[in-house]
């Protein structure tokens, strides 16, 4: 039996790590967020005195953490040099850099490594979320979906995950998520993009329950 590939991308706030966390999970396959990798790179650079807004640093700085992504979506663990860094990667602090950092080719370059060695070595199938893995580091994905909410939607999810970490404000959290995206889909290596065969499935008016039937019905007809 060949494996399955599912590759979900699209921006911050579509529900992209509870719907494939959600979708692996139910599959029995095992679940890649490539979006900790970028945070994770991001956190050892801020904590190792790499200037961030420097490409050529973080160029430079780029193959030495060592990253290691958990795959279990029941508890997909990241760390870095032997420490768990999955609460750490989420502040706001995190946040705001990781866009700079992950235009850098160098970066890209290492995670995507990561990413496909990952996916080989998933002998039932993977569910790999990200903003180019349809497009590139995953081609000949089995499904690729691409999740979009309007930015209302989009705002007030992510303002709901972060309550009671850190107070921030709807038009603050609207304002951040806006910024990174317009970077993410701007860069110049890799961009935030719609794979010409992704399927894009619109969450707003959608639970993650319904938009998990979907991508689940997508698959049993493609595997
Ligand atoms: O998914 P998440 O919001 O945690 O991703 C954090 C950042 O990592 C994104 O804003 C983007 O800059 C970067 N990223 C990326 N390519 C991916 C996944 C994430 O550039 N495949």
């Amino acid at each position: 039996e060949t494996p399955v590939i599912v590759a979900i991308d699209g921006p911050s706030g579509t529900g992209k790590s509870s719907t494939s966390k959600a979708v692996a999970a139910k599959l029995g396959l095992a679940y890649l967020d490539t979006g900790a990798q970028y945070r994770a790179m991001t956190w050892w650079m801020l904590n190792n005195g790499v200037d961030v807004t420097d490409p050529a640093e973080v160029a430079l700085a780029a193959g030495k953490p060592q990253i290691v992504s958990g795959t279990d979506p029941a508890a997909p663990v990241i760390s870095v040099d032997g420490q768990d860094v999955s609460a750490p990667i989420r502040t706001q602090q995190v946040t705001s850099a990781v866009s700079a950092v992950s235009a850098v080719p160098e970066v890209r370059g290492r995670l995507v490594e990561l990413q496909r060695a990952a996916a080989a070595g998933a002998a039932r199938g993977i569910v790999v979320e990200g903003r180019d893995i349809g497009t590139t580091v995953l081609p000949d994905a089995t499904l690729k979906i691409y999740l979009t909410a309007s930015e209302e939607a989009r705002a007030a999810r992510r303002n709901g995950e972060l309550k009671g970490k850190e107070a921030v404000g709807l038009a603050a959290t609207r304002e951040a998520l806006a910024k990174r995206d317009a970077a993410d889909s701007g860069r110049r290596t890799s961009p935030l993009a719609k794979a010409d065969d992704a399927v894009e499935v619109d969450t707003t008016e959608l639970t993650l329950d319904q938009v998990v039937e979907r991508i689940v019905t997508l698959i049993g007809e493609r595997a």
